[in-house]
């Protein structure tokens, strides 16, 4: 049965407040990008100005600089922490595992080297976004330096995958990301056989700058279900 829009956005809704509770004053946070992580700054923003928690973000997205900005959540950078205490991301697909599937948004890079500085990396999703196995639901997304992005289309062909380059909204042509790299998102019809493997192999191509595979990265995935529930699920090695 096709769930009601307003259903998700609770769910998305529940989980963003729910990682917002756990945060302490003297945190260093990973914001992360996206509909479900904005629910989370709204909340933690919240937090900042009615009860004067004390934290610094390092967001992961011009995007989520900005709404963390309006919510008067001071912002930092990698180059002043040394490490982040807690980092909460969205994401497209979560497998039995917790490997993911991210970069709907174009931020995965950036979201993926803020996920690795996180002592707990958070992940916040609706129950839509479970899958048993990765890339039935979504395609991996690849950031790709543009002069690369036919070589690296032609090698994703031969491996298998349906590579089509993102094109922009509201924008004619490509969606530049954050770093000014294009994105291909790479279709595998049948899902993903051994996402370690691929995850290698994208990493080595020649002209990739990141790929959306966030495999062992996630420590905790907070589920919204729609009855208004939320699992919570560790990883468990
Ligand atoms: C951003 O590039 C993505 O990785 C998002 O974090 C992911 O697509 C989840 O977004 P939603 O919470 O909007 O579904």
């Amino acid at each position: 049965m096709q769930q009601s829009f307003s259903a998700i956005e609770r769910a998305k809704r529940a989980v963003g407040e729910k990682v917002a509770e756990w945060v302490a004053s003297g945190m260093r946070l990973g914001l992360g990008t996206g509909s479900t992580a904005a629910w989370a700054i709204r909340a933690i923003g919240r937090r900042v100005r009615e009860e004067g928690l004390q934290i610094v973000g390092v967001p992961t997205s011009y995007a989520a600089e900005q709404l963390a900005r309006a919510e008067g959540i001071p912002l930092v950078t990698l180059a002043d922490v040394e490490a982040l205490d807690l980092a909460f991301d969205g994401a497209d697909e979560v497998s039995p595992e917790l490997h993911l599937i991210k970069g709907r948004g174009a931020a995965h890079t950036r979201e993926k080297v803020v996920a690795t500085q996180a002592q707990r990396f958070i992940v916040l999703v609706d129950a839509s976004k479970l899958v048993d196995r990765l890339g039935t639901r979504c395609p991996v997304p690849v950031e790709v330096l543009p002069m690369a992005a036919t070589p690296v289309m032609r090698q994703l062909r031969r491996m298998g995958a349906e590579p089509v380059l993102r094109m922009g909204k509201a924008k004619d042509g490509p969606v530049v990301t954050d770093q000014g790299f294009w994105v291909i998102d790479a279709h595998f019809p049948e899902g993903i056989e051994d996402p370690q493997a691929l995850a290698v192999t994208l990493s080595t191509m020649p002209g990739v700058l990141e790929h959306g595979l966030f495999l062992g990265l996630a420590t905790d995935v907070l589920v919204g279900q729609t009855d208004g529930q939320i699992r919570h699920l560790r990883r468990t090695s």
